[in-house]
């Protein structure tokens, strides 16, 4: 297999009025060709800014410390903003939590969609419209034809969600970003569009970066997982390594998370995940765990490879 995407020693922060605060201390993660990554963690653990560096479009106030960002062997860090813009939309495409963000209210679904294959694929007329309607088929919309004619308010959010994903598929994009991408859709959308992109990824070899605060949506669908805690990738392993033999106690912990939701005994892991404002010492994660001992409190564990996993606990040093 292939690695299509490589970030390495990743290192972000955030220049503030009266000082710089890290927010993404050396990430690393990567996946193959055709692979789906589940990204998971907490709100505010790192999950977009990681994701979102890929693509270099962070918030004006980040700034890329370090690292290396490997996109089918290219390091895109060491491309031009004009060189970047090729990438973008193109060969990695961004699926947001709301579509909306990505779609004009003001043209038809149709219109947008050429517009794009125009540009990314050079392509007009009845060639880009078979395309664009293939795409459209691809994400199984009914009577796909006649959609193209349709504005955005005709569609509802998981059928806008659709249209996002076509537009990413009539592009050939290689990699898809989807950053919580069902979040703000019911339950039974959220599992018809998570179907969508594990049947795009097996049919078309397309990679794909999930982000999600929810374990459970990824049980299924992921290949691998990188669980993030405050800014760091505490654990990265295959799903099945993840779920049936997790290390990290964070992990145990947002694990634990699903089970109760199953038994309907609704339970969040107990405290807060630190701001970036927050100093804290040793393991970042220390406060809240159950497995705390005094090392812990005093040293940043490192990287160990335990089996295939890659987990940062001072329990496995
Ligand atoms: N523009 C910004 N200025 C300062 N801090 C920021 C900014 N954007 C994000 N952060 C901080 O960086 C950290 C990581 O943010 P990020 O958006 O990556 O989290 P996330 O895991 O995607 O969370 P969520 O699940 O809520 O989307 C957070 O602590 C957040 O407060
Ligand atoms: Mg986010």
């Amino acid at each position: 297999m292939t690695k299509i995407l490589e970030v390495k020693n990743l290192n972000i922060g955030f220049n503030l009025s009266d000082s710089f605060r890290q927010a993404i201390y050396d990430v690393n993660f990567s996946l193959e060709k055709g692979e789906m990554l589940a990204i998971v963690g907490e709100s505010g653990c790192g999950k977009s800014l990681s994701a979102m560096s890929i693509l270099q479009l962070l918030p004006e106030t980040a700034e890329i410390k370090s690292g290396e960002i490997f996109f089918n062997g290219e390091n895109l860090l060491n491309l031009t903003q004009k060189q970047m813009q090729k990438i973008r939309g193109k060969k990695i495409a961004l699926i947001p939590q709301d579509p909306m963000t990505s779609l004009n209210p003001l043209y038809t679904i149709g219109n947008q969609l050429l517009e794009v294959i125009e540009l990314h694929q050079g392509l007009k007329g009845q060639e880009a419209f078979d395309v664009a309607v293939k795409a459209l088929e691809k994400v199984k919309i009914p009577d796909a034809k006649e959609k193209m004619k349709s504005y955005p308010h005709e569609f509802s959010g998981g059928m806008k969600q659709r249209v996002i994903i076509a537009m990413a598929l009539a592009c050939n994009a290689e990699l898809i970003i989807a950053d919580e991408p069902t979040t703000a859709l019911d339950v039974t959308v959220q599992a018809q569009i998570m179907d969508i992109l594990k049947d795009i990824k097996e049919r078309f070899n397309i990679s794909i970066i999930l982000i999600t605060h929810d374990l459970g949506v990824v049980a299924e669908n992921a290949d691998k997982i990188a669980v993030m805690y405050s800014g760091h990738v505490v654990e990265f392993a295959d799903k099945n390594e993840i779920l049936n033999n997790p290390l990290h106690p964070y992990t145990k912990a947002l694990l634990n998370v699903i089970l109760d939701i199953n038994s309907k005994d609704v339970k969040t892991i107990e405290g807060q995940p630190p701001s970036i404002m927050d100093n804290i010492s040793g393991c970042s994660f220390h406060p809240r765990c159950k497995d705390c001992m005094n090392i812990c409190i005093k040293e940043k564990p490192n990287n160990v490879i335990r089996n295939k996993t890659i987990v940062a606990c001072h329990l496995y040093n």
